[in-house]
């Protein structure tokens, strides 16, 4: 069983390259689905969540070639069955991403429904509720969303909430619908700016996507596309923390500037000193590290992927902070594993105040889920002592080598095998 020992108390300084966006990968990868023709990805983070996308495109009679940081997916050989299975739905929720282009391309789609995470019961409601919209006829039954619809209609979805993969999901099946479709109190994520790039691309007409209001003129025919995906925001910020807190100076290659704008201004705040470098950024922290507040928010907003991050910093700054979680209702999973490394933290109802602690204690902590994980790597990295951070799978859902990009930087993080999971 894999794990990452961090030795800590060492600045950071050098380079690290930040990879391509997990969250514009895979609507991306699901896009291919509305053509016919070979599609190519570059820039594609080698991810676990890309290995499990590939494996259901290829269930859905695609042919796909991962050969990082490229992806091809050629056209459909045979009869395709549009079917997205349990297996590989519980294994990651955004294989509901199939459900809007499987229904536009096939007609019909059966899609397991994704069940709750460890931050989340994550509904998917305002998913189907938007394709009802455009004429599908929609069950949930046996655990499995079944959807039809002889050929989907243009229409106006109004969101009840902003929702990532739901924007997605509407804008990926309105592109082969009949008609223009108008997106309303839509999620303005840059990823959902990306997917509307790619969908122009293959000749459907997008219009605002990145704004809460998006236009999709559906097409007949959608053609392949050739495209290299953006850099991933939520990598580069984390990394940006890690600095944060171990301090030091470190040159983010292909940090996406623009897509953190609320990360940046926290992390200016609390004393980072964050400079562009041509396509790349300069990140520093050379004195105190201050406490700040933040709230998460649909972008614009402070991101809650990074709220276990900042968090985490923010149990080696001076004072204390207040970290508000208004995204997703079970996010603070991190706070106890932190406790166990005498971070100072209370939790009330979805706000957790953290009062500043000069050094963390290296411990053995368990991840919970993808972002939590990733925390506590960075508090491992201002901790006396080792730390061992068990159940790396959830870090390798979102982060490529993580471990081998800090040690890059001059930390002593390393993966390492574990004998087994204590029960
Ligand atoms: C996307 O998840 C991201 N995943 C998440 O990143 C991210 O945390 C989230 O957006 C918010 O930014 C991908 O892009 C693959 P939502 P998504 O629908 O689309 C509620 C990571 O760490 N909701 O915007 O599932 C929902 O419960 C992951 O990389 C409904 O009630 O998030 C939540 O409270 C974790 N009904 C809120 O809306 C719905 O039909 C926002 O969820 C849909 C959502």
């Amino acid at each position: 069983m894999d794990a990452i020992r961090v030795r800590g108390a060492r600045e950071l300084r050098g380079s690290i390259r930040v990879g391509g966006a997990k969250n514009a990968a895979l609507p991306i990868l699901c896009a291919t689905l509305l053509s016919d023709g070979e599609s190519r990805l570059r820039n594609v983070p080698g991810l676990r969540d890309i290995q499990t996308t590939s494996e259901l495109l290829r269930t859905l009679g695609r042919g796909v070639t991962v050969d990082i940081p490229e992806v091809r997916v050629q056209a459909p050989r045979g009869q395709v069955v549009p079917e997205a299975p349990y297996e590989l739905v519980r294994q990651m929720r955004a294989s509901v991403l199939v459900l809007g282009p499987l229904l536009a391309r096939y007609g019909r789609a059966k899609v397991s429904l994704p069940g709750g995470c460890q931050i989340g019961a994550r509904p998917v409601d305002q998913h189907l509720l938007g394709l009802e919209v455009l004429g599908a006829k929609i069950v949930v039954e046996h655990g499995f969303i079944v959807a039809e619809a002889p050929r989907l209609r243009g229409g106006e979805v109004v969101f009840d909430i902003p929702t990532v993969t739901g924007t997605e999901n509407l804008m990926l099946a309105a592109a082969l619908s009949n008609g223009q479709t108008t997106l309303v109190n839509c999620a303005r994520e840059p990823e959902i700016e990306e997917l509307g790039r790619v969908l122009n691309k293959m000749g459907a007409r997008v219009e605002g996507a990145g704004t809460s209001i998006i236009h999709i003129h559906g097409a007949d025919e959608l053609e392949p596309f050739d495209h290299a995906i953006i850099a991933d925001r939520i990598e580069a910020g984390t990394f940006m923390a890690a600095v944060g807190a171990a301090g030091g100076d470190v040159l983010l290659e292909h940090a996406p500037l623009d897509d953190l704008e609320p990360v940046i201004v926290k992390l200016r705040r609390v004393g980072l000193e964050i400079e562009r470098e041509g396509e790349h950024a300069r990140v520093r922290r050379l004195g105190p590290l201050h406490s700040a507040d933040v709230t998460t928010a649909p972008h614009p907003g402070f991101p809650t992927d990074m709220q276990a991050q900042f968090m985490a910093m923010m149990c080696v700054a001076e004072g204390r902070s207040v970290v508000t979680e208004t995204v997703f209702e079970n996010r603070f999973m991190h706070v106890p594993e932190l406790g166990r490394m005498g971070a100072r933290i209370q939790i009330h109802n979805n706000t957790a105040i953290i009062d500043g602690v000069g050094r963390l204690s290296g411990a053995s902590v368990m991840a919970t889920d993808l972002r939590a994980s990733a925390s506590l790597v960075v508090a491992g990295l201002v901790s006396e002592g080792e730390t061992i951070v068990r159940r790396v799978y959830h870090l390798d859902r979102g982060y490529e080598a993580i471990e081998k990009k800090l040690a890059g930087a001059g930390a002593d993080v390393t993966r390492i095998q574990l004998e087994s999971e204590p029960a």
